[in-house]
């Protein structure tokens, strides 16, 4: 695996001062660990028909998507008052089919756990996903937050200060697509065509349509993979509840979000919870990028007919 590794091309991003190299395969820019990940998995999962997939590039609503999926399937066994998202951080919530495959295994033997989150790029998901013909519901973002949360998600995490880390430098990057899986764009693309081929299996997320209007999505979100609410529970509020559990302004001001406690012994969690602003990109990008950006966004879509505004 290794010898394949020195045949992929490389990048050393100047804005993270060469703490990270990205390696490009099948067109998507990975990290080193989760580029075995991948290998592993297509070798060693086997999805199964109940598998749930949440998938997403990073920085546009992973955390978010996965604490709202988890609350829906698990919500008679935990409220609000005792899930586990209130003590442990989301992300370890739900297996991530690139690093917890000892899980999802587990999952399949023990439980009727059926999520499963990924970040890998549709053409890049195990063929076993199609084969059983899981449901994969896929969240994106507005790509100018997306840059600017990746921007900060990245420094922090490689522990380079702001002062040293131009954001001009990450900007253009992105623009290049080269990314944490990126392209954005073509990550996109993948699955916006598999949901238009497969409707009933594939779920479009907008995170700017969670932000607006959270109780439709989370009962679209719920009805889609499965475990519609009731009229009684509707009544009752459940619906409302989960997205008071798992809204920003509660899951931040949580200890365990706030802590030095970190994802895999490498990320803290904090770093998952910026300040989820819709249109925070403002105070960042002069008129030029803006420009550059939604152009060249233009270009990569228009002919899809996906709008991304
Ligand atoms: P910002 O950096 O713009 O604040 P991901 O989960 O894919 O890594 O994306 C992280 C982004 O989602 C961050 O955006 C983070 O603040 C935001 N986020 C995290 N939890 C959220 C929640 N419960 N509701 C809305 N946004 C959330």
């Amino acid at each position: 695996m290794e010898d394949m590794f020195k045949t992929f091309p490389k990048h050393n991003c100047s804005w993270l001062k060469g703490k990270i190299t990205w390696y490009k395969n099948q067109d998507f820019w990975f990290p080193h660990l989760f580029h075995l990940g991948g290998f592993s998995v297509h070798q060693n999962y086997k999805a199964e028909p109940s598998d749930v997939l949440l998938c997403s590039c990073p920085k546009t609503g992973t955390t978010w998507l996965k604490g709202l999926a988890f609350s829906i399937v698990t919500r008679e066994k935990f409220d609000p008052s005792t899930s586990p998202l209130l003590t442990t951080l989301t992300h370890e919530c739900v297996p991530f089919l690139e690093l917890d495959l000892d899980k999802i295994e587990h999952n399949h033997k023990n439980s009727t756990f059926p999520l499963v989150a990924t970040h890998l790029p549709y053409p890049s998901l195990p063929e076993s996903v199609l084969d059983a013909n899981c449901k994969i519901v896929y969240i994106y973002r507005n790509t100018k937050d997306v840059v600017v949360s990746h921007y900060h998600y990245l420094r922090e995490a490689l522990k380079v200060p702001v002062e040293d880390s131009p954001f001009v430098e990450a900007f253009e990057e992105f623009c290049e697509g080269i990314s944490y899986y990126g392209p954005y764009w073509d990550h996109i693309l993948g699955y916006w065509k598999a949901s238009l081929e497969r409707p009933d299996r594939v779920l479009f997320l907008k995170y700017e349509d969670l932000k607006t209007d959270p109780t439709t999505n989370v009962k679209k979100l719920a009805e889609f993979i499965g475990y519609p609410f009731s009229i009684e529970e509707e009544n009752a509020g459940v619906v409302e509840n989960i997205v008071k559990l798992c809204s920003f302004e509660h899951l931040s001001s949580l200890e365990v979000n706030k802590s030095a406690g970190k994802l895999r012994k490498i990320v803290e969690n904090r770093l998952y919870y910026r300040k989820a602003k819709v249109g925070d990109w403002e105070n960042y990008f002069t008129d030029e990028m803006k420009e550059k950006i939604d152009r060249l966004m233009d270009e990569k879509l228009s002919v899809t007919g996906l709008v991304l505004k």
